[in-house]
């Protein structure tokens, strides 16, 4: 039903724009923001939780070197969507935007989407913008998609903030800032089988592959949680838009990132994104060292396929904005095992309804 047709941006809810923003430009060096000060006078027709809403606030947008755009947006004033999910979650990825339409186009999706239970939960226009964040918390698992139908005057910035790097960072960043796009957003999801359905009918994603990711030789060994050594599994599922990809995690044994710090204190949301899918040992040595002496050290890990990989988070939540930032380093040494071939556990396909 939303025509989907790229990851125009990643919106992260944050407390300071400013901190946010040169935080942003550290480790990803984007010296460029568009600043834009969405203030009563200037927003329209604003709406939020399906009512009627006066709100205010600010966003500052910014492009990697390599591409991926993040608007980030501090609340001002009022209670949006945007403010809420700062009360009542902190800091986070709040909604991605994944397609732009004609006026009517949007009015129409509005209709169909009421029509599958999906609400606009907040809405305004600004500058003759149309933005509608659609409320798809309870459907996708946490967050919100917004569809925009932009204008002549659209993007009119208020003040441009050239940042650089804050003196003294370290070396080692640069793996980052090339990244040409999000591989995937990560959700940490309660039940796959109750969230994957809306991610068929919605976001038209039938088809999805799996992997139950769980403590055995050639699964899943040598896990870490918050520094030390654990015993946990997760299925997950994936499924790849052309130009980014989804993946959908549930945690089914033992303490992992996802629940302790996710699932039981906030609820379903997106948990990461997957930036670097295929980095060299050097490379990422360099990379964990800088992102530790900036205060986001590997937050969970995981060696797979017998030792031919092994995926790192790094805890990015303090310094950008409630996320963290995935990134998986492929060891060119011999596996210690029969190299897994890389095959999903299951496929499965939701797009025919069974008629029983
Ligand atoms: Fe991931």
């Amino acid at each position: 039903v939303i025509p989907v047709d790229r990851l125009h941006h990643v919106t992260v809810v944050v407390r300071d724009l400013g901190t946010a923003a040169r935080n942003h430009a550290t480790v990803f060096g984007i010296d460029r923001w568009d600043v834009a000060h969405q203030a009563a006078g200037r927003l329209r027709d604003t709406s939020a939780f399906g009512f009627a809403a006066p709100f205010s606030y600010s966003t500052a947008t910014g492009t990697t070197p390599g591409g991926i755009t993040f608007r980030l947006v501090q609340p001002t004033g009022g209670l949006s969507t945007f403010a809420e999910f700062l009360v009542t979650r902190g800091e986070g990825i709040h909604s991605i935007c994944v397609a732009a339409l004609e006026e009517p186009a949007l009015r129409e999706l509005s209709a169909e989407l009421r029509d599958q239970g999906v609400t606009a939960g907040q809405g305004a226009t600004v500058d003759g913008a149309t933005h509608r964040w659609f409320d798809t918390r309870r459907a996708l698992g946490g967050y919100f998609v917004e569809v925009m139908a932009p204008s002549g005057e659209d993007g009119r910035v208020d003040e441009r903030w050239e940042l650089r790097a804050a003196p003294g960072a370290p070396d080692g960043l640069e793996a980052l800032r090339e990244v040409p796009r999000v591989f995937h957003l990560g959700v940490a999801v309660e039940s796959l089988m109750e969230r994957l359905p809306a991610y068929a009918s919605l976001l038209g994603l039938p088809e999805w592959t799996f992997v139950h990711f769980r403590p055995e030789p050639g699964s899943l060994e040598r896990a870490t949680l918050d520094g030390e050594e654990v015993r946990h599994a997760f299925f997950l599922a994936k499924a790849d838009f052309p130009d980014f990809g989804l993946e959908l995690i549930q945690p089914t044994m033992g303490p992992t990132h996802y629940r302790r710090h996710m699932l039981d204190p906030l609820g379903e949301g997106i948990h990461h994104l997957l930036l670097l899918p295929d980095e060299r040992e050097g490379r990422w040595h360099g990379l964990r060292g800088a992102m530790e002496t900036l205060g986001a050290p590997v937050a969970t890990s995981g060696s797979v396929r017998n030792g031919a990989a092994e995926y790192f988070y790094l805890d990015t939540r303090q310094l950008l904005g409630g996320y963290l930032v995935e990134a998986i380093v492929r060891y060119v040494r011999p596996a210690e095992g029969p190299p897994r071939r890389g095959e999903p556990d299951y496929r499965f396909d939701f797009s025919t309804r069974a008629a029983i």
